[in-house]
């Protein structure tokens, strides 16, 4: 008898991962990041970005190119879309040319979800982003670069401050740190950009920056997200800078051998000093590194 396919995989959010999954994308990027040769994958992937984007754009790129893959960037300004074509038939007509794998980022929270059952035969979808979503990948990574810094997840304190209500990464981070056992998970941040409700009743909300980095491991600064905001002109950045910046004299306040990270693109001066970003402490460029072969990773996890 025939064995039956096995089932399709997609990169959604980061509750449809099983354990050993995580544990698998997690341990082959880091051995991937100290040389381990990668496999040759003869798919095509193809990027799709209804928002902007560096880092999680052209790492997908890198880490299909450096697997073998064919990769195809898809102008949004000069394709159908913008005829009115659906991203359903989108979908349906890259998956008829061959597109094994679809990683693509919409400004509506949850509209990737509603494709997983869509384009015949099946396209792997990979979350790049959706509105206040999730942002699976990303969470992927910044575990893997904290496990890649000695992170011991049991006693780890980590703080997450900014504009947590519409980050995506937050709400995948807090997810994935609080599986992986995060010891305590705190978010802060002016009380207009946290969220109405908390999906982890683990989470603890401080009032202040000084209270949430006080004895932190890791202390993870989000943007402010002006774009899905409907006030003009708020926060001011100074303003914002006085009660929300990180600074060098926060880092006093943490553990010493505290990490500061940042899923970027970071405003200098706003939420976080450029010598707090430029310095000893910050992993903000290693979790760019670590973001190629996290996409690897999940590139050999999909299709393997
Ligand atoms: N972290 C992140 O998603 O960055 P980009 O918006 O540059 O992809």
């Amino acid at each position: 008898m025939e064995k039956p396919d096995p089932p399709v995989r997609h990169l959604l959010d980061i509750d449809s991962l099983a354990e050993r999954d995580i544990e698998s994308i997690i341990e082959r990027t880091l051995d991937l990041a100290d040389g381990a040769p990668p496999e040759q994958l003869d798919f095509t992937t193809a990027n799709l970005f209804f928002e902007p984007s560096t880092r999680t754009r052209v790492s997908f790129e890198l880490a299909a190119s450096r697997l073998g893959m064919r990769v195809i960037n898809i102008e949004l300004e000069r394709s159908s879309a913008t005829k009115g074509e659906s991203l359903e038939d989108t979908v349906a007509t890259l998956a008829a040319m061959g597109v094994d794998c679809l990683v693509a980022r919409h400004p509506e929270t949850g509209r990737l979800h509603e494709m997983v059952n869509h384009p015949q035969p099946p396209v792997r979808l990979l979350n790049a982003g959706d509105g206040q979503g999730e942002h699976p990948s990303q969470a992927l990574l910044d575990a893997a670069t904290l496990v890649a810094g000695g992170i011991d997840w049991p006693a780890a304190t980590i703080a997450i401050v900014g504009d947590v209500r519409h980050s995506r990464v937050a709400r995948s981070d807090i997810k994935l740190f609080a599986r992986l056992g995060a010891g305590c998970l705190r978010i802060a941040g002016p009380g207009e950009m946290l969220p109405d409700r908390l999906d982890n009743d683990r989470v603890e909300v401080c009032s202040t920056l000084e209270a949430a980095v006080r004895n932190a491991d890791v202390i993870m600064m989000l943007r402010v997200q002006r774009e899905r905001m409907d006030r003009a002109g708020w926060p001011d950045p100074d303003q914002y800078h006085h009660h929300w910046g990180l600074t060098e004299a926060h880092l006093g306040m943490a553990r010493p051998g505290c990490h500061v990270m940042h899923p970027g693109p970071i405003n200098r001066g706003m939420e976080i000093d450029a010598a707090v970003a430029d310095g000893p402490r910050s992993l903000i460029l290693e979790q760019v590194r670590m973001g190629v072969y996290a996409r690897m990773a999940i590139f050999e996890w999909m299709l393997a």
